[in-house]
């Protein structure tokens, strides 16, 4: 029998644990502040963006909310953010992607100050990763390891192989299975013979971006998965890159989805926010 890892309940976990932290450090004059941009209203990140703020206040962080046209310029863009970098009161600065095309999304990462980005995109913060340094940790990935961690599920040593390479996701998940010692290997779109690879992983993350992509011929027996992916299927129903149905039964643990990763990307981002304001 495998066991269903509950992220939902998970990230339920560690929200409570922020939440009584929080509490404390307020007592002692501290404040919490994330300063969220949405630029348009793409009705898939007003749903992320509504969210996070909800957590926020669960939590006990103010959020400051600024939601910019879709019209809205590089460099008008550039200016709050730079305006957001010097503000004391902030803690906090997150700009929900995708941005417009007239606005370059490297350019935008890279103003945040690494000091206050805490999706952990900016440049700064994944070289820190790289290096085993101190610095703000992508959430998703983040998330995946607490996850791993808090289902007792050990990295170390395991064979642990990452199918997608993104800059959020698959490289910064890759690094810190790494730094728990797993061996790592990425599998990607120009990957030959992908299924002799994945069926060597004792965990297998899969952030392919495909619908039901993973049936069980890519999973060895008694592994443990993780699914990234959230679509709808054809009856619009959520649905990961794994096919859950088929490939549950030959795993020791699994991710569902929804329930599964997703809720842990919000939980990591506030454990974020409130590592910044130590
Ligand atoms: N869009 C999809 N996921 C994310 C995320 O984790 N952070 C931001 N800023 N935008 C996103």
């Amino acid at each position: 029998m495998y066991q269903i890892i509950d992220g939902k309940k998970i990230a339920q976990e560690i929200k409570e644990e922020l939440r009584e932290k929080v509490a404390a450090w307020k007592e002692q004059g501290k404040h919490f502040c994330l300063a969220v941009i949405q630029v348009g209203n793409d009705p898939a990140s007003s749903v992320y963006v509504g969210n996070k703020k909800k957590a926020c206040a669960y939590i006990g962080i103010d959020s400051l909310s600024y939601e910019l046209s879709e019209e809205t310029s590089q460099q008008e863009l550039l200016e709050l953010v730079e305006k957001l970098n010097v503000d004391d009161k902030v803690n906090g600065i997150l700009v929900q992607l995708p941005l417009p095309k007239q606005i370059d999304e490297h350019k935008i990462i890279q103003a945040i100050a690494p000091d206050k980005d805490v999706d952990g995109f900016h440049e700064k913060n994944v070289g820190a990763l790289c290096v085993g340094s101190k610095g703000y940790v992508s959430c998703t990935p983040l998330g995946i390891i607490q996850l791993l961690k808090r289902s007792k599920v050990e990295i170390e040593g395991k064979n642990c192989v990452v199918i997608g390479r993104s800059n959020i996701v698959g490289k910064p998940m890759a690094l810190l299975l790494l730094r728990e010692n797993g061996t790592v290997t990425v599998c990607h779109s120009r990957t030959q013979n992908i299924k002799e690879i994945t069926k060597q992983a004792d965990i297998l993350i899969v952030a392919v971006g495909k619908p039901q992509f993973i049936d069980d011929s890519y999973v060895k027996e008694g592994a443990v998965v993780i699914d990234v992916g959230i679509h709808r299927d054809a009856n619009n129903k959520l649905c990961g890159d794994v096919d859950f149905e088929k490939v549950a039964p030959h795993t020791s643990a699994i991710t569902p989805v929804p329930g599964g990763v997703g809720p842990m990307t919000i939980a990591m981002l506030m454990y974020n926010c409130v590592q910044n304001a130590m």
